[in-house]
Protein backbone atom coordinates (compact mmCIF):
# COMPACT_ATOMS: atom_id res chain seq x y z
CA UNK A 1 0.00 0.00 0.00
CA UNK A 2 1.24 3.37 -0.60
CA UNK A 3 2.60 6.37 1.35
CA UNK A 4 2.72 4.49 4.79
CA UNK A 5 3.35 6.76 7.25
CA UNK A 6 7.09 6.72 7.75
CA UNK A 7 8.44 10.37 6.93
CA UNK A 8 5.18 11.60 5.73
CA UNK A 9 4.98 14.92 6.40
CA UNK A 10 2.01 16.75 7.99
CA UNK A 11 1.25 18.66 4.83
CA UNK A 12 0.76 15.51 3.30
CA UNK A 13 -0.97 13.66 5.35
CA UNK A 14 -3.22 16.77 5.92
CA UNK A 15 -3.45 16.69 1.45
CA UNK A 16 -4.11 12.82 1.74
CA UNK A 17 -6.52 13.27 4.60
CA UNK A 18 -8.06 15.99 2.16
CA UNK A 19 -8.94 13.36 -0.52
CA UNK A 20 -10.86 11.59 1.82
CA UNK A 21 -14.83 11.77 0.45
CA UNK A 22 -15.94 13.00 3.38
CA UNK A 23 -15.99 16.98 4.56
CA UNK A 24 -14.04 18.05 8.03
CA UNK A 25 -17.77 17.90 9.97
CA UNK A 26 -18.48 14.48 8.88
CA UNK A 27 -14.90 13.97 10.43
CA UNK A 28 -16.42 15.27 14.12
CA UNK A 29 -19.46 13.26 13.68
CA UNK A 30 -18.83 9.85 12.23
CA UNK A 31 -17.53 7.11 14.69
CA UNK A 32 -13.70 6.33 15.31
CA UNK A 33 -12.10 2.85 14.51
CA UNK A 34 -11.21 0.39 17.22
CA UNK A 35 -7.64 -0.15 16.11
CA UNK A 36 -5.81 -2.52 18.49
CA UNK A 37 -2.34 -1.16 19.02
CA UNK A 38 -0.58 -4.55 19.35
CA UNK A 39 -0.82 -7.55 17.14
CA UNK A 40 1.37 -10.35 17.25
CA UNK A 41 2.03 -13.25 14.33
CA UNK A 42 4.44 -16.21 14.13
CA UNK A 43 7.29 -13.84 12.89
CA UNK A 44 6.30 -10.03 13.47
CA UNK A 45 5.26 -7.65 16.31
CA UNK A 46 2.94 -4.97 14.57
CA UNK A 47 2.29 -2.51 16.85
CA UNK A 48 2.15 1.58 17.96
CA UNK A 49 5.55 3.21 17.44
CA UNK A 50 7.29 4.57 21.05
CA UNK A 51 9.70 7.56 20.79
CA UNK A 52 12.11 5.12 21.63
CA UNK A 53 11.76 3.34 18.38
CA UNK A 54 13.00 7.21 16.75
CA UNK A 55 16.68 6.09 15.96
CA UNK A 56 15.46 2.40 14.64
CA UNK A 57 13.21 4.68 12.42
CA UNK A 58 16.11 6.81 11.40
CA UNK A 59 18.51 3.88 10.45
CA UNK A 60 16.10 1.77 8.77
CA UNK A 61 14.62 4.64 7.16
CA UNK A 62 18.35 6.22 5.53
CA UNK A 63 19.26 2.76 4.78
CA UNK A 64 16.68 1.84 2.52
CA UNK A 65 16.27 5.13 0.71
CA UNK A 66 16.88 4.14 -2.60
CA UNK A 67 14.54 0.77 -2.01
CA UNK A 68 11.84 2.99 -1.38
CA UNK A 69 12.42 6.27 -3.46
CA UNK A 70 9.92 4.67 -6.29
CA UNK A 71 7.10 4.08 -4.45
CA UNK A 72 6.75 5.82 -1.13
CA UNK A 73 6.29 9.74 -1.69
CA UNK A 74 7.44 10.53 1.98
CA UNK A 75 10.95 9.62 1.02
CA UNK A 76 11.27 13.25 -0.35
CA UNK A 77 11.01 14.78 3.03
CA UNK A 78 14.28 12.04 3.89
CA UNK A 79 16.70 11.98 5.95
CA UNK A 80 15.19 13.07 8.88
CA UNK A 81 17.03 13.91 12.09
CA UNK A 82 16.33 11.63 14.90
CA UNK A 83 14.42 14.79 16.50
CA UNK A 84 12.24 15.11 13.46
CA UNK A 85 11.71 11.30 13.90
CA UNK A 86 10.36 11.42 17.91
CA UNK A 87 8.34 14.16 16.54
CA UNK A 88 6.92 12.04 13.51
CA UNK A 89 6.15 9.37 15.85
CA UNK A 90 3.78 12.00 18.21
CA UNK A 91 1.85 12.79 15.13
CA UNK A 92 1.47 9.59 13.61
CA UNK A 93 0.02 8.42 17.54
CA UNK A 94 -2.12 11.64 17.63
CA UNK A 95 -3.13 10.53 14.36
CA UNK A 96 -4.13 7.41 15.54
CA UNK A 97 -5.68 8.94 19.11
CA UNK A 98 -8.13 11.10 16.35
CA UNK A 99 -8.88 8.44 14.43
CA UNK A 100 -7.09 9.94 10.75
CA UNK A 101 -5.22 7.46 10.27
CA UNK A 102 -3.39 4.42 12.06
CA UNK A 103 0.19 3.88 11.49
CA UNK A 104 2.12 0.94 12.86
CA UNK A 105 5.38 -0.08 12.81
CA UNK A 106 6.67 -4.02 12.24
CA UNK A 107 9.27 -5.47 14.39
CA UNK A 108 10.85 -8.85 14.23
CA UNK A 109 10.29 -10.71 17.60
CA UNK A 110 13.98 -9.73 18.75
CA UNK A 111 12.48 -5.96 18.48
CA UNK A 112 14.19 -5.15 15.35
CA UNK A 113 12.24 -2.52 13.59
CA UNK A 114 11.97 -4.40 9.86
CA UNK A 115 9.16 -2.01 8.05
CA UNK A 116 6.01 0.10 8.46
CA UNK A 117 2.19 -1.23 8.24
CA UNK A 118 -1.16 0.62 9.55
CA UNK A 119 -4.63 1.64 8.30
CA UNK A 120 -4.99 4.54 6.24
CA UNK A 121 -8.68 5.91 6.97
CA UNK A 122 -10.68 5.83 3.07
CA UNK A 123 -14.12 6.25 2.61
CA UNK A 124 -15.76 6.16 5.85
CA UNK A 125 -17.21 4.03 7.95
CA UNK A 126 -16.81 1.03 5.70
CA UNK A 127 -13.44 1.09 3.83
CA UNK A 128 -9.71 0.92 5.25
CA UNK A 129 -6.63 0.30 3.58
CA UNK A 130 -3.53 -1.48 4.51
CA UNK A 131 -0.27 0.31 3.69
CA UNK A 132 3.01 -1.24 3.72
CA UNK A 133 6.74 -0.97 3.24
CA UNK A 134 9.45 -3.64 4.48
CA UNK A 135 13.10 -3.18 4.69
CA UNK A 136 15.25 -4.49 1.78
CA UNK A 137 17.30 -6.57 3.63
CA UNK A 138 14.10 -8.63 4.82
CA UNK A 139 12.24 -8.65 1.75
CA UNK A 140 11.51 -12.11 0.32
CA UNK A 141 10.42 -13.45 3.36
CA UNK A 142 6.58 -13.34 3.50
CA UNK A 143 7.15 -10.83 6.51
CA UNK A 144 4.55 -8.62 4.73
CA UNK A 145 1.75 -11.11 3.53
CA UNK A 146 2.18 -12.01 6.69
CA UNK A 147 1.57 -8.71 8.36
CA UNK A 148 -0.99 -8.03 5.74
CA UNK A 149 -2.60 -11.24 6.85
CA UNK A 150 -2.86 -10.23 10.34
CA UNK A 151 -4.33 -6.41 9.32
CA UNK A 152 -6.60 -7.76 6.74
CA UNK A 153 -8.45 -10.04 9.88
CA UNK A 154 -7.97 -7.50 12.85
CA UNK A 155 -9.31 -4.89 10.24
CA UNK A 156 -12.62 -6.91 9.27
CA UNK A 157 -12.97 -8.48 12.95
CA UNK A 158 -11.65 -5.68 15.54
CA UNK A 159 -12.40 -2.16 13.48
CA UNK A 160 -15.44 -1.39 12.68
CA UNK A 161 -14.34 -0.99 8.80
CA UNK A 162 -16.41 -4.04 6.31
CA UNK A 163 -13.86 -3.63 3.70
CA UNK A 164 -9.86 -3.64 3.26
CA UNK A 165 -8.56 -2.28 0.50
CA UNK A 166 -4.55 -2.55 -0.41
CA UNK A 167 -3.69 -0.22 -3.63
CA UNK A 168 -0.40 0.67 -5.15
CA UNK A 169 0.65 1.53 -8.27
CA UNK A 170 0.62 -0.70 -11.47
CA UNK A 171 3.97 -1.32 -12.26
CA UNK A 172 4.61 -2.06 -8.52
CA UNK A 173 4.30 -6.11 -8.81
CA UNK A 174 5.67 -6.60 -5.55
CA UNK A 175 3.36 -4.65 -3.77
CA UNK A 176 0.47 -6.42 -5.84
CA UNK A 177 1.82 -9.95 -5.14
CA UNK A 178 0.67 -9.66 -1.27
CA UNK A 179 -2.96 -9.34 -1.75
CA UNK A 180 -2.89 -11.75 -4.94
CA UNK A 181 -1.35 -14.19 -2.82
CA UNK A 182 -4.03 -13.87 0.14
CA UNK A 183 -7.02 -13.92 -2.26
CA UNK A 184 -7.94 -10.34 -2.32
CA UNK A 185 -9.77 -9.92 -5.12
CA UNK A 186 -9.01 -6.77 -7.77
CA UNK A 187 -11.24 -4.07 -8.14
CA UNK A 188 -11.75 -1.05 -10.25
CA UNK A 189 -12.09 1.17 -7.48
CA UNK A 190 -10.77 4.54 -8.91
CA UNK A 191 -10.08 6.64 -6.08
CA UNK A 192 -6.88 9.33 -5.07
CA UNK A 193 -3.71 8.48 -7.89
CA UNK A 194 -0.88 6.61 -6.15
CA UNK A 195 3.02 7.73 -6.56
CA UNK A 196 5.45 6.21 -8.90
CA UNK A 197 8.70 7.67 -9.66
CA UNK A 198 7.80 10.96 -9.05
CA UNK A 199 4.57 10.99 -10.88
CA UNK A 200 0.91 10.33 -9.62
CA UNK A 201 -0.53 7.38 -11.57
CA UNK A 202 -3.91 5.67 -11.39
CA UNK A 203 -4.09 3.54 -8.77
CA UNK A 204 -4.88 -0.31 -9.04
CA UNK A 205 -7.12 -1.59 -6.06
CA UNK A 206 -7.98 -5.23 -4.90
CA UNK A 207 -11.16 -5.41 -2.08
CA UNK A 208 -11.28 -8.37 0.53
CA UNK A 209 -14.58 -8.47 3.06
CA UNK A 210 -15.39 -11.63 4.77
CA UNK A 211 -17.45 -12.91 2.65
CA UNK A 212 -14.91 -13.42 -0.09
CA UNK A 213 -12.26 -13.75 1.88
CA UNK A 214 -10.95 -17.70 2.14
CA UNK A 215 -8.94 -19.74 0.47
CA UNK A 216 -5.95 -22.04 1.60
CA UNK A 217 -3.24 -19.10 1.17
CA UNK A 218 -5.29 -16.64 3.58
CA UNK A 219 -6.17 -19.89 5.91
CA UNK A 220 -2.68 -20.53 6.29
CA UNK A 221 -2.52 -17.45 8.33
CA UNK A 222 -3.22 -18.17 12.04
CA UNK A 223 -5.13 -15.53 14.17
CA UNK A 224 -2.39 -13.21 15.48
CA UNK A 225 -3.20 -12.28 18.89
CA UNK A 226 -4.04 -8.53 19.36
CA UNK A 227 -4.17 -6.19 22.27
CA UNK A 228 -5.58 -3.09 23.04
CA UNK A 229 -4.27 0.53 24.81
CA UNK A 230 -3.89 -0.91 27.74
CA UNK A 231 -2.48 -4.10 26.90
CA UNK A 232 -5.12 -6.43 27.81
CA UNK A 233 -5.32 -9.23 24.72
CA UNK A 234 -8.70 -9.30 22.79
CA UNK A 235 -10.88 -12.48 22.66
CA UNK A 236 -11.53 -13.45 19.27
CA UNK A 237 -15.48 -13.66 18.20
C1 LIG B 1 6.09 -4.07 -1.73
C2 LIG B 1 6.92 -4.79 -0.65
C3 LIG B 1 6.43 -4.31 0.72
C4 LIG B 1 6.73 -6.29 -0.82
O1 LIG B 1 7.61 -6.98 0.04
P1 LIG B 1 7.95 -8.55 -0.17
O2 LIG B 1 9.09 -8.86 0.69
O3 LIG B 1 8.04 -8.83 -1.64
O4 LIG B 1 6.63 -9.27 0.34
P2 LIG B 1 6.60 -10.51 1.35
O5 LIG B 1 7.33 -10.14 2.59
O6 LIG B 1 5.21 -10.92 1.48
O7 LIG B 1 7.48 -11.61 0.61
C5 LIG B 1 6.99 -12.28 -0.51
C6 LIG B 1 8.11 -13.17 -1.05
O8 LIG B 1 8.56 -14.02 -0.01
C7 LIG B 1 8.41 -15.39 -0.41
N1 LIG B 1 8.09 -16.12 0.80
C8 LIG B 1 8.98 -16.78 1.55
N2 LIG B 1 8.39 -17.28 2.63
C9 LIG B 1 7.08 -16.94 2.55
C10 LIG B 1 5.96 -17.17 3.37
N3 LIG B 1 6.07 -17.88 4.50
N4 LIG B 1 4.77 -16.65 3.01
C11 LIG B 1 4.64 -15.93 1.88
N5 LIG B 1 5.68 -15.68 1.04
C12 LIG B 1 6.89 -16.18 1.38
C13 LIG B 1 7.34 -15.35 -1.48
O9 LIG B 1 7.43 -16.47 -2.31
C14 LIG B 1 7.71 -14.08 -2.18
O10 LIG B 1 8.85 -14.36 -2.95
P3 LIG B 1 9.16 -13.69 -4.37
O11 LIG B 1 9.60 -12.32 -4.06
O12 LIG B 1 10.26 -14.51 -4.91
O13 LIG B 1 7.89 -13.76 -5.13
C15 LIG B 1 8.44 -4.45 -0.78
O14 LIG B 1 8.87 -4.82 -2.04
C16 LIG B 1 8.73 -2.98 -0.55
O15 LIG B 1 8.92 -2.54 0.59
N6 LIG B 1 8.82 -2.19 -1.64
C17 LIG B 1 9.08 -0.77 -1.55
C18 LIG B 1 7.96 -0.03 -0.91
C19 LIG B 1 6.64 -0.29 -1.60
O16 LIG B 1 6.58 -0.40 -2.81
N7 LIG B 1 5.57 -0.39 -0.79
C20 LIG B 1 4.24 -0.64 -1.30
C21 LIG B 1 3.68 0.57 -1.92
S1 LIG B 1 2.07 0.29 -2.61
Amino acid sequence: MSRIAVGEATALADSRIGTERVGARAWQTLPMYTVPHRIETSRLVIRRYEETDAQQLVDVVVRNMDHLRRYMEWIAFEPQTLEQRREFIASTNAAFDSGKDYTLGMFDLDGVLVGGTGFHVRTRPERLEIGYWIDELREGQGLVTEAAAALTRVGLTFTGATLMDISHAASNARSAAVPRRLGFAPHDAGGPEVFDDGNKVARTSWWATRDTLGGEAFDAHPYPRVFDSTNTELTWP
